[in-house]
């Protein structure tokens, strides 16, 4: 499904601040794999995800999504097909529009019509529905602006919103990260649902370690633009957190050295 071939991406090339943020990084990805992406602050993990996306163009390599080569597809044509979710609750809705419409503008965007248009009762029963299918109760509130909802349900809107109409492809970055515990552990359980139940192919940036390998079929560890670790069968289910931390904790330590 996703193809990854030798792909590198330079920050401030030919200046004292050069930074390689990718370098010639492999990766393939079978469709339906939920995939969990580890390393440090710094490892590339989201300017991984920003090639992908096509929010940044890579220096090198090829992006291959199922037979097409999107290496140098604009950003905007590729978020029909790919969704993305950031660590920020805010970001990739309209504050001051209801859940309605910003689930609206999210399903015109996915079926490529103008998000001028009007949607049918059909399609508005549609969104209502896949949003009731959360079990959140958050079909009551589509008059709400998306604003004044918490961090958790504004997530669980977000994903609603990048799941209207499947994805090829759903990145996740740390779309948790900015919740309370339990808002958090809802959205992961969340997102379980929603990427098994549609079999959605899924790249889940997370620094909760008992996540990665709790949630998925496959975790990579990225350091210094590379994929340094890629374990997935019952060679993931024997590792623990602990060994996690160990091994992260080690290429720390030759990174200082
Ligand atoms: N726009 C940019 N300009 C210059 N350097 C950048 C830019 N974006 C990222 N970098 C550098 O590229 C490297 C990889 O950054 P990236 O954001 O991909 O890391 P990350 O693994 O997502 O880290 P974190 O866990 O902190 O989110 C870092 O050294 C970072 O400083
Ligand atoms: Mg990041």
């Amino acid at each position: 499904m996703l193809n990854i071939e030798s792909v590198s991406m330079v920050f401030n090339k030919n200046t004292p601040d050069e930074h390689k943020a990718l370098d010639n990084l492999c990766l393939s990805v079978a469709e339906g794999e939920f995939l969990t992406v580890i390393g440090g602050n710094g490892a590339g993990k989201s300017s991984l995800f920003n090639v992908i996306s096509g929010k940044m163009v890579c220096d090198s390599g090829n992006i291959l999504l199922g037979n097409e080569n999107i290496t140098f597809m604009p950003e905007h044509k590729r978020a029909a097909f790919i969704g993305r979710i950031f660590q920020d609750p805010m970001k990739g809705t309209a504050p001051n529009l209801t859940v309605e419409e910003n689930l609206i503008i999210a399903y015109m965007r996915n079926i490529k019509r103008s998000i001028m248009s009007v949607p049918s009762k059909n399609e508005k029963n549609y969104i209502r529905e896949h949003l009731a299918a959360l079990n959140l109760g958050l079909e009551k509130r589509m008059n709400t602006k998306i604003g004044l909802l918490s961090g958790g349900q504004r997530q669980a809107v977000t994903l609603a919103m990048a799941t209207l109409i499947k994805p090829k492809l759903l990145l996740l970055d740390e779309h948790t990260a900015a919740l309370d515990p339990l808002s958090a552990d809802s959205v992961l359980e969340l997102t379980k649902k929603i990427v098994s139940d549609n079999n959605i192919t899924t790249l889940m940036i997370t620094h909760n370690i008992s996540s990665a390998l709790a949630l998925g079929t496959r975790t990579i560890m990225m350091d210094s633009g590379s994929i340094v670790l890629d374990i997935g069968g019952s060679e993931r289910n024997e590792l623990s957190v602990h060994d996690v931390l160990r091994e992260l904790s080690s290429i720390k330590n030759r990174t200082v050295e």
